[in-house]
């Protein structure tokens, strides 16, 4: 199957910009709601780490200009002299609060008229024409999976805000408890990366088939009451478990437990967008850097898996239930902010691998030991600053998604890299191990 059948379906071209105009849609709703707040909330910088929030909301809305107006529709720049204020490598997000950046109100306006231009591109444009930014409107999946990964990059700018009442929560199924808390993966083959996924970025292509030896993997991610153990052992005082970087990482900047955590007396408390609530054993750790992760396994007596090791325990498929979806039906994965934190342990039995790894898709995004590199016979698509400036032995690869990523925005080939001290992000990890 190629790649535009594989994304056009049974619904045709039709069908697709259908899809593609609801998903345009619903993805705007979700960034409105992330800054329907006042003023001072959305220009204030809340923390150096991150952008102010009217940054985010004009830059989602300038991204879509340059690659669907510009590039694909041939529209003359709306607003050239603005163009500098939103390029993500222009400035860091520091300098961004000193910049002349477009105010709420101009922010809104702006990008709405964007969109409106963006669905008449949509109306008009050949998605089967093979200009790979047309063909199977590869252009409008990256303009979407742009703008959802900016939400939940809002959603930890919220976090850091520590501001109650601005984030809605949810329910979630209980957890259960794993009988067999780590699975076996036997040696051998498998397809790593995607050639046929329309939307898949230039970092998860080519497929690409790899050899790893036996390994065990975690059935679950590392929940918060095991996380505790370690730290009630005196794992951030003993360098036994650090590599030399974290140590020095974690002396300098006073880290002794997972970012928003704070003790009172034998009880541990956090903060989750703004309302301090005990940590919840059963629930999977999150904010933890890499270096804590790292650490964490070294104390159990295992390691992060690698990259590929979490990809082959999805099982070959593009979830790891199968093709199918998730949408918004939250039974194979807690995705989409449906609840503004991760689901328990063993909340999702039908979203298990068939090797029976569960919650690899959704919850916390999870820590590799792997070092974000271009798989063998990477292409670079459209543009450099996707990935390819990335690549080497500066970020770690995170991959999964969180509980704060859309659907539309992961896959088991989906790869995040973050720097190895980052917290603020919703990352946990889980442990591996080589057989014996
Ligand atoms: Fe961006």
């Amino acid at each position: 199957m190629t790649d535009l059948d594989a994304v056009l379906g049974n619904a045709g071209p039709t069908g697709l910009k259908e899809r593609i105009a609801a998903e345009l849609a619903a993805v705007r709703e979700r960034s409105l709601a992330y800054t329907d707040a006042d003023d001072d909330m959305l220009v204030r910088q809340h923390s150096p780490l991150m952008s102010p929030l009217v940054w985010d909301l004009a830059h989602v809305g300038n991204y879509e200009e340059l690659w669907v107006l510009r590039e694909v529709g041939g529209i003359e720049p709306l607003r050239p002299e603005i163009d500098h204020l939103y390029d993500a490598f222009r400035y860091p997000r520091k300098d961004r609060p000193a910049l002349p950046l477009l105010g709420p109100a101009e922010a809104r306006k702006y990008i709405s008229g964007v969109r409106g231009r963006v669905l008449d591109v949509l109306d008009q444009v050949d998605l089967t024409d093979p200009d790979p930014l047309r063909s199977g409107g590869y252009v409008f999946g990256l303009v979407l999976q742009h703008e959802h990964q900016h939400d939940e990059t809002m959603l930890a700018t919220l976090q850091l805000s520590r501001r109650p009442g601005l984030v809605r929560d949810g329910e979630l199924p209980p957890g259960r408890p794993a009988a067999e808390p780590e699975v076996h993966i036997p040696a051998g083959v498998f397809t790593m990366g995607t050639d046929t996924l329309a939307w898949a970025y230039d970092n998860e292509r080519p497929a690409h088939r790899l050899y790893l030896p036996g390994y065990w993997i975690d059935r679950h991610p590392v929940t918060n009451g095991a996380y505790l153990r370690f730290v009630e052992d005196g794992g951030y005082r003993d360098p036994r478990w650090w590599l030399p970087q974290g140590w020095e990482w974690a002396e300098r900047n006073g880290v002794e437990a997972p970012l928003f955590w704070t003790r009172d007396g034998d009880t541990w408390w956090r903060v989750r967008f703004g309302r301090e609530e005990p940590v919840p054993p059963d629930e999977p750790v999150q904010h933890v850097s890499w270096y804590e992760a790292d650490a964490y396994a070294r104390w159990a007596g295992k390691r992060l898996p690698t990259e590929a090791e979490w990809e082959k325990a999805c099982g070959g498929r593009t979830y790891p239930w199968g093709e199918a979806d998730p949408g918004h039906l939250g039974r194979w994965a807690n995705l989409g902010h449906r609840a503004a934190r991760p689901a328990p342990a063993g909340a999702f039995p039908d979203g298990a691998s068939p090797y029976g790894v569960e919650q690899l898709i959704g919850d916390v995004w999870e820590w590799t030991d792997s070092w974000f590199q271009p798989y063998p016979g990477y292409r670079c698509f459209p543009y450099e600053e996707y990935s390819k400036v990335f690549f080497g032995e500066t970020y770690r690869v995170l991959r999964g998604g969180s509980w704060a990523t859309h659907s539309s925005a992961v896959r088991t080939t989906f790869r995040n890299w973050d720097y190895p001290i980052r917290r603020q992000i919703f990352a946990g990890f889980r442990c591996a191990r080589s057989e014996e």
